[in-house]
């Protein structure tokens, strides 16, 4: 039980495909669920997220990069929006761009990722082809609290997956998002029932 009186407001950024945050959507929509969607904002004018969002009819903003001069700016009208919908989580979903220092500093603790592997291994772009390359048996999808560093952040909850002789970068990215969509609305749920605390970089989770 929490002492807010509605469900936890969350904004997510997205610059893609959008399957997280259509996992996030879908959640919010089962009875008792205690958080919603209220904000997409994307760095892509094109991202099927923007649609997935719409779709659902959670407001969804495109911020077009270019349009500002430099990442302090760009992050400056992310936190706008993010106030402007009185967000109290923010979720990456997919979002390609690096935040500031500034922005993360903002937000610490209220702020989280998800990531496919098992980190610490393989951060960074194409988790997928990392964990092939290096004969990784098992990997998995990781939702951790952002800091200052590439997915460096504390762990909030993993997954695991086999790795397959036979994977290509596809069918081993398929099977890591059937984890991912289960575990990132998992999570959101925690944050929002307030069981989440950190102890160091050790997040606990109240059961
Ligand atoms: C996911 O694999 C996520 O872990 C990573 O980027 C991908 C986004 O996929 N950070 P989607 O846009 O949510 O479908």
């Amino acid at each position: 039980m929490t002492a807010r009186s509605g469900p936890l407001r969350v904004g997510v950024l997205a610059s893609g495909r959008g399957s997280n945050l259509q996992a996030l959507l879908d959640a919010a929509r089962e009875k008792d669920y205690p958080a919603r969607v209220v904000v997409l904002l994307s760095d892509r004018e094109r991202a099927p997220a923007l649609e997935r969002a719409t779709a659902a009819g959670v407001e969804a903003v495109f911020l077009d990069p270019k349009a500002y001069g430099d990442r302090a700016a760009y992050d400056a009208a992310l936190l706008d929006r993010l106030e402007a919908s009185r967000v109290e989580l923010v979720c990456l979903a997919g979002f390609m761009r690096i935040l500031s220092p500034a922005f993360v500093g903002g937000w610490v603790g209220r702020l989280i990722n998800i990531h496919p592997s098992l980190l610490p291994a393989f951060p960074g772009l194409h988790a997928q082809r990392q964990a092939l390359d290096h004969g990784a048996k098992v990997t998995g999808a990781t939702v951790h609290f952002v800091d200052a560093g590439v997915d460096t952040g504390p762990i909030i909850a993993q997954a695991s997956v086999p790795v397959h002789d036979d994977d290509t970068e596809d069918s081993l990215a398929a099977r890591i998002l059937v984890e991912e969509h289960r575990l990132y609305p998992e999570v959101v749920r925690l944050f929002a029932e307030e069981r989440l605390s950190l102890v160091g970089r050790r997040v606990r989770v109240r059961r």
